[in-house]
């Protein structure tokens, strides 16, 4: 099969911020930063994003791009290694980072197909009659509603099938063009609707002061593994994407410069996410601790009590929508390559990836719906046992690659990806022996805090 590469650097920046630009910006982390008490998080969040997200994502990219066209699984055994030593191993990363894409999309899959089901809802008559217990119970009936849930989420499942089997340039590429400049505008515009309501003020300090103590109860450790965990996720690190993407990128590409371009952009809308959210909450006197519910269950009861809430709710769903799809498209690519590569046709081999991914992401509709007898292994909520096994596997994945690049790739590799040799030195020195420490830190932490 001919092979494919994205076009230039605007395409990979698009696609790449699409991938990191999602849910995880616009659901994930208000509800996160709300629970873990606010302004400490966000600048732990911050600080994560720049002392890991950044060498971890640029040893992603240096390795999908060194892995001459071959699908993930090989990229290892493919980079050039320091004294022709044996990396085969490290290939197992590949196979974890690919599975952690899988059981991500399985149930982010069903998380957009309800953003999908808000979306028609907010169009169809509004959330009018929305007030808190209007509104849980909304929510709770579309989660236990198969042909609610189920039917959003396999036309969620449907549209990203079709976009990744277009392929890497007409599918990914020109949907993520379109549609990562749709998304700016619309946060932009919620932005500054939230800055006229007055919520404004306190959402602002809220996110941005931090407490010395984190307050209510949350402590500084648990904050610290949450603040890395959403880091990984957000980035979409140690899941295949970012090695994926990268080796579609031609030899020429400045992969230091759009590694830095896409964190700041994804740090960004996380950020004006939080300011476009949290007006409307304080504005309404509602609880920013809601948990995975906010945008669900808090916002649109924010939406029918202010002027133009109905507008406003549109444009918020459709947003959350649209950063869905492009993740969605980025996880559905990482789970096909492998396959493509071995079938030699892209529209099987995603396809196939496709269908199973939504046959196993029923799971958690159906764990919501009933209690399902050989289920019960998982405890009754696969979307939750999913997550917390991903947040595990993203870090430990991530370990394998720094290390890789840190002691087993061909330092003529790095050196050729900077500008000069001092900075290729500091990466490297960093690589080698302050990223694995975080890394392993907050994971041992956060096993121990369990
Ligand atoms: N970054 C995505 C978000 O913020 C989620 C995600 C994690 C992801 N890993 C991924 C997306 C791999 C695409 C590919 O919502």
């Amino acid at each position: 099969m001919k092979k494919e590469n994205f076009g230039g650097r605007l395409g990979i920046i698009a696609a790449t911020a699409g991938s990191a630009v999602g849910l995880g910006n616009l659901w994930g982390f208000p509800y996160r930063a709300g629970v873990n008490g606010g302004g400490t998080f966000v600048l732990l969040y911050i600080l994560f994003a720049i002392a890991l997200g950044f060498p971890v994502m640029l040893c992603e990219f240096i390795i999908g791009k060194n892995s001459n066209n071959k699908s993930v699984l090989k990229a290892f055994t493919e980079v050039k290694s320091k004294d022709n030593m044996d990396n085969s191993k490290f290939n197992i990363s590949s196979y974890f980072a690919v599975a952690t894409s899988f059981l991500i999309l399985s149930f982010y899959g069903m998380i957009a197909g309800w953003s999908i089901d808000y979306l028609v809802k907010s169009i169809n008559g509004g959330f009018g009659k929305f007030d808190v217990e209007y509104s849980s119970n909304y929510f709770e009936a579309l989660t236990v509603s198969i042909p609610r849930s189920v039917g959003y989420h396999i036309l969620f499942m449907v549209i990203t099938i079709i976009v990744v089997s277009l392929g890497v340039k007409k599918g990914i590429e020109k949907i993520s063009k379109i549609m990562m400049p749709m998304l700016i505008v619309i946060i932009l515009i919620l932005v500054g609707y939230g800055a006229t309501t007055n919520g404004f003020n306190e959402a602002v300090s809220f996110l941005f002061k931090p407490s010395v103590m984190p307050s209510d109860g949350v402590q500084f450790g648990k904050v610290a593994v949450n603040a890395m965990g959403q880091a990984f996720f957000s980035l979409s690190l140690g899941s295949a994407a970012i090695m994926t993407y990268a080796t579609y990128v031609d030899k020429k590409e400045d992969i230091v410069s759009i590694s830095k371009q896409v964190i700041i952009a994804d740090t960004m809308v996380a950020l004006l996410a939080g300011l476009a959210i949290f007006p409307f909450v304080f504005s309404a006197g509602m609880k920013v601790a809601e948990g995975p519910g906010l945008i669900f269950v808090v916002l649109p009861v924010a939406f029918a009590s202010m002027g133009y809430g109905d507008i406003i709710g549109v444009i918020f769903f459709l947003l959350v929508a649209l950063a869905g799809f492009t993740s969605a498209i980025s996880l559905l690519e990482n789970i096909s390559a492998p396959i493509v590569y071995k079938l030699n046709s892209r529209v099987k081999g995603v396809a196939i990836a496709g269908a199973l991914v939504t046959i196993v992401g029923m799971g958690s509709q159906a764990c919501f719906s009933f209690s399902v007898p050989f289920l019960e292994f998982i405890a009754d909520n696969q979307l939750d046992q999913f997550d917390k096994l991903t947040a595990y596997l993203m870090p430990l994945v991530s370990f394998f690659v720094v290390i890789f690049i840190g002691y087993r790739a061909d330092v003529d590799v790095i050196k050729s990806e900077f500008k000069n040799e001092k900075l290729a030195k500091m990466f490297l020195w960093y690589v080698r022996y302050v990223a694995p420490i975080l890394i392993v830190t907050v994971f041992v932490s956060s096993i121990v805090g369990q």
